[in-house]
């Protein structure tokens, strides 16, 4: 399988890592051989190979093509131009999310999709903003889409909704899908301030470039678009949504909710009637409120199996990159 990775940040590094350490069993077990055929960045350049680059040599350049010391062509304008002239099977893009914007990681996608590759992302922003568009175009171009690592990282919430529950009907799912939120309110429960919990949170790379897209609530919100999506083939827009982040939670609201055996939780929900962000105080006996940390959960109430929960890891490079390998697994289960 030829893939062609679009960023080359902590998420690729992480994929870049595992497909190292895993390679004797996903060859052994699985008949994978997965050849990363290229590596682009937005400002730090590209790297081709037909024949394939080499893993340990990425994983030594550490997210920077120009310190990768084998062979390899460079001289290309653009990722862009990279994924419309050169082959691959699949083309996983990894780059930052910008939710605000996401033209250039949506173009990049379309590329890849108009070229008949598959795709894989693990950037929420194309999938939030403009998921029918790409899902009618990967129909036509006969191509698979997946985005797994967009919510809950490698915990497989998409899949479950989305496959494993397609013969019931989910009536809502709630989760706790931010993990950054849920590691400041976590440590803020344990006696640390706001800002040291944030700051934290971002040392451990769970929280966005720009954390304010954590803490005012609008990765969730996104999160909550692409599941609304996903489960329910609803395409809204972050102005659809009742969105409230945790910037307004004080220590003493926190004290306050564990004197009366309750805890805050960021919860986001997503029904066939829309969705929503918001930071609600949970008893303790509700499983969600016993979810601590940077660990993400989701909860889906359905007809035939009444309520589902799945609890895991929401962020993180390895975590994420996870997600990645499992997309990449089913679809070469599904295509070799
Ligand atoms: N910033 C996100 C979080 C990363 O904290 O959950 C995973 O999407």
């Amino acid at each position: 399988m030829k893939i062609m990775l679009i960023g080359f940040g902590l998420v690729g590094q992480g994929l870049l890592q595992l497909l190292h350490d895993k390679a004797e069993s996903l060859q052994a077990e699985q008949g994978f051989t997965p050849k990363i055929v290229a590596v682009a960045t937005g400002s730090r350049g590209i790297l081709y190979h037909p024949d394939g680059l080499s893993i340990p040599a990425l994983l030594a350049a550490k997210g920077n093509p120009a310190a990768y010391k084998l062979d390899a062509e460079r001289d290309f304008a653009s990722a862009l131009e990279l994924i419309q002239c050169k082959e691959a099977d699949v083309v996983i893009e990894v780059t930052p999310t910008n939710l605000e914007n996401p033209a250039k990681a949506t173009a990049h996608c379309q590329a890849a999709i108009a070229s008949k590759k598959h795709l894989i992302t693990a950037n929420k922003g194309p999938i939030a903003k403009h998921y029918n568009e790409l899902m009618s175009a990967a129909k036509s171009a006969g191509v698979e889409i997946r985005f797994e690592a967009t919510v809950m990282a490698g915990t497989p919430c998409i899949a479950m909704g989305r496959e494993l529950l397609s013969g019931a009907k989910i009536h809502e799912a709630r989760g706790i899908v931010n993990g950054t939120t849920n590691y400041i309110l976590t440590q803020m429960e344990s006696g640390l301030s706001y800002e040291s919990a944030l700051k934290q949170a971002q040392e451990l790379g769970y929280a966005e470039t720009d954390p304010t897209a954590d803490v005012e609530g609008w990765d969730a919100a996104a999160k909550v678009l692409i599941l609304l999506a996903a489960f329910f083939g609803k395409q809204a827009q972050l102005s659809d949504l009742s969105v409230t982040g945790i910037t307004g939670i004080s220590q003493a609201d926190i004290e306050n909710a564990k004197a009366a055996g309750e805890r805050y939780k960021l919860i986001a929900s997503v029904s066939p009637e829309g969705g929503s962000v918001k930071p609600m105080r949970l008893p303790l006996s509700d499983p969600l409120a016993q979810v601590s940390g940077a660990t993400n959960a989701i909860s889906f109430n359905t007809d035939v199996m009444g309520n589902i929960s799945l609890i895991g890891k929401g962020a993180g490079a390895g975590e994420t990159g996870f997600a990645l390998l499992a997309d990449l697994l089913t679809i070469h289960r599904k295509l070799f």
